[in-house]
Order: C-alpha cells, then sequence, then structure tokens
C-alpha cells in the first residue's frame, strides 16, 4: 500500500503481463487495476477493487486492514469490482456504496445480494466523521453508470476508468510525464474517445473543483492535476488538425502504390500524413492517430467482390469511436468487381463525416488513376483550408 496522503493509500495489482484489453485492444505497457483505502478515525472505505484474476495478491494487501466498513464503487466493470464479492467474505459486515444503476449492474455482473448496498444520489455526500465522500455521477465515461468520488478533506479525486493509462509502473505518482502522456492518450483514444462531448462536460466540472490530485483506475496516480487536464482538453476539443491518416491494406503492391502516392502528393500540400499498414500496425497505434486526424482515407483492394476484412473491420472501429475527424474516403484497387467503396461509406453512415470522392481503380496504377488521386489530394487541400487547418 502507497499512501498518497495521511491515511489514504493505493492499493491494487500492476499487471505487467497484460497484452490485450476488452479481448481486442493491446496494452503493449501492460496496466494496473487500482484501488484505494481511506482509513479514518473510526471506518474504513475502500474505493473500487481489483481485477477477480487476481483474488489472492488483492486479499493479501488487505491482510492486516482489520475492517472495511464501506466499498465504494465508481464503476460495475469486473477489472475494478470483480474482487468484491471477495472482499466482501472477508469483511462481510461491509456495505457498497454506489449509485442505483451501478447496483443493477452489479447484481447482474456478480453474485451479490441486494441488502448489502446504499444506494446514493448524485451530488451526496457520505462522511465517516473525518472523511467525507462527495459522488458526482458521470454516465458515459465508458458505461452509464460510471461516477467519480471525491474526498474533500484530501482533494483527490477518484474518477474509475476516467483520466487512466494501460501502464504498467512502479510509480505511484505520473512524474514520467512523456511516458504517463503517450499511454494515456492511447488509452483514451481506445477507450474513451466515444465519450468525447461528455468528458468536456466533466473537465468544466472538475475545472470548478478544488483539486489535488485525480486518483483513476488504471496507471499512475496524477499529482499534478492540470497536466493530464490539460491533456484531456486538447484531446476532447472539437478542432481535428492538419493530418490525414491513411490506413491501408494491400495484398499485391496496387493499393500500397496509391497509398504513397497520394500520401507524396499531400505532403507537397503541406498536409501531415500518417500511413498505417494495417497487415502490421495494430490497432492502438492507428486509434492514437484518430485523436487529431481531420480525415481519413482507407485504402482497400477489393476480395471477390467487395473491401478487405481487414479494412471492413478498421472501418468498423473507426465509426463506433464518434471521431471529431470531418472527412472520410476510400481508395483502392479492384478487378471484376466495385462495391468497396459503397460498403466502406455504410459502415460510418453513423459519423457525420463528409465523404469525399473515393479513387477505386481496375488493376495496378495507370496514367489517368495518377490524376484521380493528384485530384482527391487538391480536394483535401480545400477541404483542410476550408476549417482553417492550412
Ligand atoms: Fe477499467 Fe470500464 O473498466
Amino acid at each position: 500500500m502507497l499512501p498518497i496522503t495521511e491515511k489514504v493509500y493505493k492499493l491494487g495489482i500492476v499487471d505487467w503481463d497484460r497484452t490485450l484489453f476488452d479481448a481486442f485492444v493491446p496494452t503493449p505497457q501492460g496496466t494496473s487495476y487500482n484501488s484505494y483505502l481511506v482509513k479514518g478515525k473510526d471506518k474504513t472505505v475502500l474505493i473500487d477493487t481489483s481485477e477477480p484474476k487476481f483474488k489472492k495478491e488483492y486479499l493479501a494487501q488487505l491482510k492486516d486492514v482489520k475492517t472495511i466498513d464501506y466499498i465504494i464503487t465508481n464503476h460495475a466493470e469486473q477489472d475494478h469490482s470483480g474482487c468484491l464479492p471477495f472482499v466482501l467474505d472477508k469483511y462481510p459486515k461491509a456495505k457498497i456504496i454506489t449509485n442505483a444503476k451501478a447496483k443493477t449492474f452489479l447484481l447482474d455482473l456478480l453474485h451479490l445480494d441486494d441488502d448489502q448496498f446504499i444506494v446514493i444520489q448524485d451530488g451526496e455526500t457520505f462522511s465517516i466523521g473525518d472523511k467525507t465522500f462527495e459522488f458526482i455521477f458521470a454516465p458515459w465515461v465508458h458505461w452509464p453508470e460510471t461516477m467519480f468520488t471525491y474526498l474533500q478533506e484530501d482533494k483527490i479525486l477518484f474518477t474509475c476508468d476516467l483520466f487512466g493509462a494501460h501502464l504498467a509502473t512502479s510509480s505511484l505518482f505520473s512524474d514520467d510525464k512523456h511516458s504517463t502522456y503517450l499511454a494515456a492518450k492511447r488509452y483514451y483514444s481506445e477507450i474513451m474517445m466515444p465519450f468525447r462531448k461528455n468528458i468536456q462536460k466533466y473537465i468544466k466540472k472538475i475545472d470548478s473543483m478544488a483539486v489535488d490530485y485525480i486518483a483513476p483506475s488504471h496507471g499512475p496516480v496524477h499529482n499534478d492535476p492540470q497536466f493530464i487536464l490539460n491533456a484531456y482538453k486538447k484531446w476532447t476539443s472539437d478542432s481535428p488538425k492538419n493530418l490525414v491518416i491513411l490506413p491501408y491494406i494491400s495484398m499485391h503492391g496496387s493499393v500500397r502504390g496509391m497509398v504513397n502516392f497520394l500520401a507524396d502528393e499531400l505532403i507537397k500540400r503541406k498536409i501531415n500524413i500518417e500511413i498505417f499498414n494495417l497487415e502490421i500496425k495494430e490497432i492502438g497505434d492507428v486509434a492514437t492517430a484518430l485523436v487529431d486526424a481531420a480525415t481519413i482515407v482507407v485504402g482497400s483492394p477489393t476480395v471477390y467482390t467487395n473491401a478487405h476484412p481487414v479494412v471492413v473491420y478498421y472501418t468498423y472501429f473507426f465509426n463506433m469511436q464518434r471521431l471529431k475527424t470531418k472527412f472520410f474516403t476510400s481508395i483502392g484497387s479492384y478487378n471484376w468487381a466495385t462495391q468497396t467503396p459503397k460498403t466502406l461509406n455504410e459502415i460510418v453512415q453513423n459519423s457525420r463525416f463528409e465523404i469525399l470522392p473515393d479513387v477505386h481503380i481496375k488493376g495496378i496504377l495507370k496514367k489517368e488513376d495518377f490524376d484521380k488521386l493528384i485530384n482527391l489530394a487538391n480536394i483535401i487541400e480545400e477541404k483542410h483550408k476550408s476549417l482553417g487547418l492550412l
């Protein structure tokens, strides 16, 4: 247990070996499942628990804790709630403090009893004498039941998933700003980006509070809250950067040739690009670039009669992430079927992208195909100018 302030401790598991989250997000730097213990004069409160796979290691951290009176659950997902039944086995008189929606989720996801809960309302406070917990509902910063807990005396805001990072580290605090920034941006892009608009609202609320520490449930604790708040303000802003991302698959080289040619044309026009060969890159790298991209141009060969399945998967992910990106189109090569651009455009139809003219060519690049790509580069240049990015 590591002390954050007097009588407030971080515990939980640092998972150095975790390589995948939610069965699709790579975590090359591992992660942690943070839990926090608040020792009041008379009562002891646990805030969130840990990943159930680490039951033994987690309970070992509580071996010298005689009593836990309350367990505050900010979020019902099992990487934070999974050890709750084990903690209740050890401390059967403990009550779970959470909101009504989280209670229903916890009852659905874990074997718990209805009478083990104390249900609180948004803005309500709960005092254990010398420590006061204020509950701030923050629905849809990942799940609909998510909330923050603010420990008033210590000015610590416990935000569970929000402001976290999949970063295994022995450091209590995010003193290594560079590595934390990169891991937190990647985490934001993979997990939090769809909730960008809600996060903007919660940041405004946090700005109005006196917060000395932001304590998330993944990665290090932020002892300089402005560092992570300022980063989030940039990432969640409505303004994209002068950046085109070009994720592609190429089976025989035609699409790669198109991507490289278009990329060169964009660079000539002072537009920044990032190219992702989806055969070798992983989704976290692409997601991180998506935080800022004004335009996405996907490159897909036509396989049999339609888009390449890997490109379809990524395009589906782009649509899921509710991006600030403004423009979308596709380029590619086919032999006998022309369905690919229609399929890709349909996948992103909920994203409110402006769909730019696509360029799908028959076979390998010919003279007139280069002209079509030059035309697309000109259109993208005009669109970026229209946003004031150039
Ligand atoms: Fe880290 Fe939504 O769980």
